[in-house]
């Protein structure tokens, strides 16, 4: 635990210093602690697999995450650091060009040295820079910012860890579990649809502007900054399209019907030969004749019930996309999604168990909502289920936080005004501006305390390694 020297020095962000200190201290502690925690579970061989071209092996997520303090915050702002070893300055880059040459992505898995005890000692030197750093009563603006970013960072990969082991796993021929327990069903609720009407004339206020004197305001730039969009009414489905739902796709031939798919979509699909969802088998033995490959290992999928009634994932975008045209329907903009879930209030709900569930307030009508919204805990990383949840029956949007990544229609770019960060850190977000999707709303393996109703993800639309459904939407 950190502390200060200082008992209430204020400094330009608004805060005392010890308060201040002690906030990013425990935050930087429990990132941390997360990070291992995930890797718990696994042999320092399972740490090693990297099963393909998206994934990175777990024992590289630890040293890469350390990195990142290391190299933006420590090597800037700790005067004396000494660097942990001068050969991971650049081996553990991942894809920042302005600082210089690294190792191609796929040689990941061939980083049998330095032993996975020299990436733990690395870990433990690191936090304790990280340590004196915050011990440091007059820490820049600047610094505190590049913690509140190495935060969302971290989280990122932790998010990275559970489905690149997924993927590792479910290659290996023993096909064996993450975590031995059965994944939490529950029973499911029908499709129902709420109807948004932006207030006229139909402007709203997408993305966010941090205040500008608070650095621990976190957003990342790609979120900002706020700005109007004209958004006609819409109509959203109260849920994600459950496993149920898409295999009734599956057997009226989806996948080989030309008129259901995107030309590229159509592409990928023969190329990759897909059939079904990414993790779905064949299993005679199954009432559906299909099982389903989760973090628990293999479960049969049933025709009503357990697996059938949680949304279905690992989609890539062009599956999504194909499904709801199947249903007459289409995917919602990123717009749609986002004045959607800005019509819930979050709450981050401490408990002993679940220190940073969301919960959403109880029921409240709000102004451009149709329906009422209720009182939900999100299916989230803390929750310890690593797999998507059946809907609540409660009534109004249900999933829009946790379960599965939802896919939209919106193709990745900056907001108007958009500025990415400067320096190296430029890199973070905005180079990737090109031939990706929008995702919004988080999944089953993403922290709670990471999501937000601004949040863009992206992914090249053929993507189907993370937890990525859909919901959908139809003009009214
Ligand atoms: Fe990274």
């Amino acid at each position: 635990m950190t502390t200060t020297t200082t008992e209430t020095t204020a400094n330009p962000t608004g805060f005392t210093s010890k308060s201040l200190a002690a906030r990013l201290a425990t935050r930087f502690q429990a990132v941390r602690a997360a990070t291992l925690a995930l890797a718990a579970p696994l042999s320092p061989e399972d740490m090693m697999v990297q099963s393909c071209p998206e994934a990175s092996p777990v024992k590289w997520h630890l040293a890469h995450t350390t990195w990142f303090f290391e190299t933006f915050i420590l090597r800037d702002f700790l005067p004396g650091y000494q660097a942990f070893h001068p050969d991971f300055q650049w081996l553990f880059n991942s894809y920042y060009n302005s600082l210089g040459e690294m190792p191609e992505k796929k040689l990941r898995a061939s980083f049998s040295r330095p032993p996975l005890a020299d990436i733990l000692a690395y870990r433990t030197h690191v936090d304790t820079a990280i340590a004196r750093l915050l011990a440091d009563p007059d820490l820049p603006e600047e610094a505190i910012r590049r913690m509140a970013l190495g935060f969302e960072h971290e989280q990122q990969h932790q998010e990275l860890i559970a489905t690149d082991i997924k993927h590792a796993l479910f290659t290996n021929p023993l096909h064996p579990a993450y975590t031995p327990s059965n994944p939490a069903t529950g029973k499911g609720t029908p499709l129902s649809w709420s109807t948004f009407y932006p207030p006229a004339p139909g402007l709203v206020q997408i993305g966010v502007t941090p205040a500008p004197d608070d650095p621990t305001a976190f957003a990342f730039d790609n979120e900002t900054p706020a700005h109007t969009v004209f958004l006609p009414s819409f109509t959203l489905a109260n849920r994600l399209t459950t496993c149920a739902e898409f295999l009734q796709f599956v057997n009226d031939n989806g996948y080989t019907r030309p008129e259901l798919w995107l030309a590229e979509g159509w592409s990928s699909m023969r190329a990759e030969a897909w059939h079904a969802p990414l993790y779905w088998q064949r299993h005679p033995a199954s009432p559906t004749g299909w099982r389903i490959y989760t973090l628990h290992g293999f479960v049969d999928l049933p025709e009503t019930g357990g697996l059938a009634d949680t949304p279905v994932c690992h989609l890539s975008l062009f599956e999504a996309d194909a499904f709801a045209r199947w249903q007459g329907c289409r995917l919602p903009t990123e717009f749609e999604w986002e004045f959607a879930a800005n019509s819930l209030q979050i709450l981050r709900k401490g408990t002993t168990t679940h220190p940073s569930l969301i919960t959403f307030t109880p029921p409240t009508q709000m102004p451009g909502v149709s329906s009422f919204v209720s009182a939900i805990t999100a299916n989230m990383l803390e929750t310890g289920d690593l797999h998507p949840h059946a809907a609540s029956s409660a009534p109004g949007l249900q999933q829009i936080f946790g379960d599965a990544w939802e896919w939209t229609s919106s193709g990745y770019t900056g907001y108007p005004g958009y500025k990415p960060l400067p320096g190296a850190l430029g890199e973070y977000n905005g180079k990737f501006m090109s031939s990706q999707v929008i995702l919004r709303g988080g999944s089953c393996v993403t922290p709670a305390t990471h999501i937000r109703s601004t949040y863009r993800n992206f992914f090249p639309p053929a993507t189907r390694w993370q937890f990525t459904g859909l919901r959908l939407a139809k003009n009214i």
